[in-house]
């Protein structure tokens, strides 16, 4: 995540782009946003959309996001606030990633039990 923003601020400084960092913020927080419909799908606040398709959604927009707002926070250190914000959405990702990690692992966990049983039942 740090190599993908350092190289995006690497072009958008050889190309003088620089002010295009300004509107990643909005763009970057929008991107988040619209990953929260598999919150929306998961509370049945709406009813459309396979779950699992919306998580990988989810996985893929709020990572992208969080990249574009981590370009757009640069690597300057004016206000302390602006970066606890950027704290939070690190440890957000992180959260995230540890989740997926123990979703894995406990979908793994029932697969082998099912397996397990199977084996037992047909001795
Ligand atoms: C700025 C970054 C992120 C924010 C603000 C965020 C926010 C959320 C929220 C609010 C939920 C709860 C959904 C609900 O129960 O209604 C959630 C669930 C989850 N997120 Fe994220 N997320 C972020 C990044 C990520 C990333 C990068 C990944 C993985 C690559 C990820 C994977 C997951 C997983 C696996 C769940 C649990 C799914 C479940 O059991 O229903 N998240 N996230």
């Amino acid at each position: 995540m740090i190599a993908f923003t350092l190289v995006i601020d690497y072009f958008l400084h050889r190309m003088n782009l620089i002010f295009i960092g300004r509107y990643l913020g909005i763009i970057g927080t929008a991107v988040i946003l619209l990953s929260f419909i598999y919150s929306l799908r998961k509370r049945k606040i709406i009813d459309s959309g396979s779950p699992k398709k919306l998580l990988e959604l989810h996985e893929y927009l709020a990572w992208g996001g969080s990249i574009l707002l981590l370009v757009h926070a640069g690597i300057h250190f004016n206000a302390i606030l602006p970066w606890l914000a950027v704290l939070m959405m690190l440890i957000a990702v992180a959260s995230g990633l540890i989740g997926k990690f123990l979703l894995k692992r406990a979908s793994d966990t029932l697969k082998e039990k099912k397996n397990d049983d199977k084996g037992k039942n047909e001795c």
